[in-house]
């Protein structure tokens, strides 16, 4: 499905770094008149800065999904997980994340996000790229963290480089979120296991366009190296974890309502901080796009999550 967008000419475009680490503002751009230039010139500072922040934007929702539509297909999320109901009708790679109740029942995306990831890294199509609208917010918090993973790769020791260049390691929706395990039906557990199957993603990422190195493992999906059991994996994916969102890698995004924010998953790993009143609500509109596959499904697994100390299985 193509999502047009007017043409204009447009230029004047203001990027301000918001840390450190990571994360860039930008203005004087209207996101629906985005010509070439200027999309090359927002393309070029999400290369720089991974995490671009776009304030005061307004845009319907099917806006929104066209603007992000210009960096990928979107990727459609929506029937696949179960999550029919926080799609739009009109365009299916847009989602509502948000604690409200549908149809008088808890959300079902009221919690996503809540351990260090880059998304969907545990399929071999991950999203390349993630698009956030914010339409309502908590009085206070809600904030969302993000950690560049270059930085995190290129501070490591030349001898743990080494070590991690060419390995590979298994990316499990189910291994490391023992809530949701518990959360689901032995059927969910079958059906889930058989919708996202472990998988193996290279540990230290090249990323197609910038040609750099970056970290890619997370503590929310990452189980194990291939080739070694879990157990033996363990201490060095605990130190990886630990070391990837050091606060010198980060940026912390406090939401005002009617940002838009994109960020790289290919090189920066995000939190969805729950340092909020759950009785407030916080809403966002979310897309994201496909990019290249990554990624090997790891065969042979269990039905069930892939045990912390179950041996290697490829
Ligand atoms: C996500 O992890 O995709 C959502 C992040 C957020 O809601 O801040």
């Amino acid at each position: 499905m193509a999502y047009p967008l007017p043409q204009s000419t447009s230029m004047g475009l203001q990027v301000r770094r918001l840390a450190h680490g990571l994360g860039a503002e930008v203005r004087g751009v209207d996101l629906l008149r985005l010509d070439a230039a200027a999309w090359e010139a927002i393309h070029a500072a999400w290369m720089e800065h991974l995490v671009l922040v776009f304030p005061q934007q307004r845009l319907t929702g099917l806006e929104f999904a066209a603007f992000s539509a210009r960096f990928g297909a979107l990727e459609v999320l929506g029937s696949y997980q179960g999550l029919d109901e926080y799609t739009d009708p009109a365009c299916k790679g847009l989602m509502t994340v948000t604690n409200r109740r549908i149809r008088d029942e808890p959300s079902r995306t009221r919690a996503v996000g809540r351990s260090w990831h880059a998304d969907r890294s545990f399929v071999p199509q991950a999203p390349i790229g993630t698009f956030l609208y914010c339409r309502e917010l908590p009085d206070v918090g809600g904030d969302t963290m993000f950690s560049n993973q270059y930085m995190a790769y290129d501070s490591l020791s030349d001898g743990l480089k080494r070590v991690l260049t060419g390995l590979w390691a298994v990316h499990d929706v189910l291994g490391r979120q023992d809530s949701l395990v518990k959360a689901l039906t032995p059927q969910e557990l079958a059906r889930k296991r058989a919708m996202d199957p472990p998988t193996a993603q290279p540990v230290v990422r090249i990323h197609e366009v910038t040609g750099k190195p970056a970290l890619y493992v997370s503590e929310a999906v990452t189980t194990r190296f291939v080739d070694m059991s879990a157990e033996e994996s363990q201490p060095l994916l605990k130190y990886l974890f630990r070391h990837s969102v050091d606060p010198t890698f980060t940026y912390r995004h406090a939401w005002h309502v009617d940002d838009v924010v994109m960020w790289d998953n290919r090189c920066a790993m995000h939190l969805a901080l729950a340092d909020f009143d759950p009785v407030q609500f916080r809403t966002m509109l979310r897309t994201s796009v496909v990019g290249a596959v990554t990624g090997r499904v790891v065969p042979s697994m269990p039905a069930g999550p892939e045990g912390l100390s179950s041996p290697a299985a490829t």
